[in-house]
């Protein structure tokens, strides 16, 4: 409910005359220190919303007064969803965490590439793209469908977004990370992406992965892909006792679905770490996100190899405010270690 009615308020606000200049004043923070470019576009910051708030992007106006230097809707798919039964959506305040199992719900790509088609951004803009998810219940899928079914959306919306992120690893339905696991499916896909010559930069949203091996080959398969343009680090399925979660296990045990907020922090930072350590770092960038909270944590994703930073957990605990404040104190991390531009510190702890 929180959720819905933060979502309607801001769409509502969306359509208030002059709402949205007050916005801009309010939480906006101008520093050219934070500015980013990559492949000709140009974000006022690093720091973007990531994938799952604004899931049809009703709310993308005022989005773009909140601070944000960019915004990621999605995860959308190419039929409607209904996602997982309610409740499917926990607070864990003792852990600074959500636990999320919505299983992508979404009205399906029709509805939100008309929309996107009549919104004129002012900010670069991701469409986050994922499988049907059709309940447990439905028939296994054809390998040839679950490509299909990602490159009809694709199709809708490549041309009304500034980058395209494939969630390849939802941690709630599984579907995605089993289907890209077996050899030759993520090949199979981007080069399909490829020969649709789609100009959009292509962002892979991969499972939590550290060993070496695993991320080479990774990167084997995206090497001949000229579409993919960097990665993302999706949500570890589950609890895993790594997380060091606060909260008692019998109640953590009743609430289905994956932890995001503080607790991921450290695993997925590893993960960004490594990753950016083996990657083309003259293709790809990273998009980092997992526990920010703060302009230190944002800092750290930077230093480990981030060149854009998103965040969803710290806006629930947080409300907006929160990134201008981060914004503010990246401006301020990256005088005190004498950098002028955010570019300089990408990686430089890596
Ligand atoms: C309620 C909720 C819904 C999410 N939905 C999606 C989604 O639809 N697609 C996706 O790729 N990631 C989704 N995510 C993951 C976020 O995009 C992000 O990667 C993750 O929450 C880590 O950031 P955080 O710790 O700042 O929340 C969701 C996260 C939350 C908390």
């Amino acid at each position: 409910m929180a959720h819905q009615a933060g979502l309607t308020l801001c769409r509502m606000l969306g359509h208030v005359p002059g709402a949205t200049a007050v916005m801009r004043r309010m939480y906006q923070c101008h520093d050219p220190r934070l500015k980013v470019q990559f492949q000709g576009l140009t974000f006022s910051n690093p720091m973007g919303l990531a994938a799952g708030w604004d899931k049809q992007g009703t709310a993308l106006k005022m989005l773009e007064s909140m601070g944000f230097g960019f915004a990621e809707i999605g995860s959308i798919s190419a039929r409607p969803s209904l996602g997982n039964p309610k409740p499917r959506l926990f607070r864990l305040p003792s852990d600074n965490a959500i636990v999320v199992n919505y299983g992508l719900p979404n009205p399906g790509v029709e509805s939100v590439a008309k929309r996107l088609r009549r919104f004129q951004q002012t900010q670069p803009l991701g469409v986050n793209v994922v499988k049907t998810n059709d309940g447990p219940a439905a028939p296994p899928c054809p390998d040839s469908a679950v490509i299909e079914d990602y490159l009809s959306t694709i199709k809708q919306v490549h041309d009304d977004c500034d980058y395209l992120m494939l969630n390849l690893s939802c941690p709630n339905t599984g579907h995605e990370q089993a289907f890209f696991a077996r050899p030759g499916n993520l090949s199979n896909l981007l080069q399909q992406i490829d020969d649709l010559q789609v100009t959009t930069p292509v962002f892979l949203k991969i499972a939590p992965i550290e060993q070496a091996d695993q991320i080479e080959q990774l990167l084997l398969q995206c090497r001949p892909h000229r579409c993919v343009a960097g990665f993302s680090v999706n949500l570890p399925t589950g609890k895993p006792s790594e997380l060091n979660l606060h909260a008692d296990p019998a109640a953590l045990a009743k609430l289905p679905g994956a932890i995001a907020g503080q607790p991921v922090k450290e695993l997925l930072n590893r993960c960004l770490r490594r990753l950016y350590q083996q990657m083309d770092r003259e293709r790809y960038i990273i998009i980092g996100s997992g526990g920010v909270f703060t302009a230190e944590d944002a800092y750290e994703k930077i230093c480990y190899g981030a060149s854009l930073v998103q965040l969803y957990t710290a806006l629930v605990y947080h409300g907006p405010l929160v990134v201008k404040q981060i914004n503010e104190g990246l401006a301020q991390l990256l005088r005190r270690d004498g950098f002028d531009h955010v570019s300089q510190a990408v990686g430089s702890k890596a």
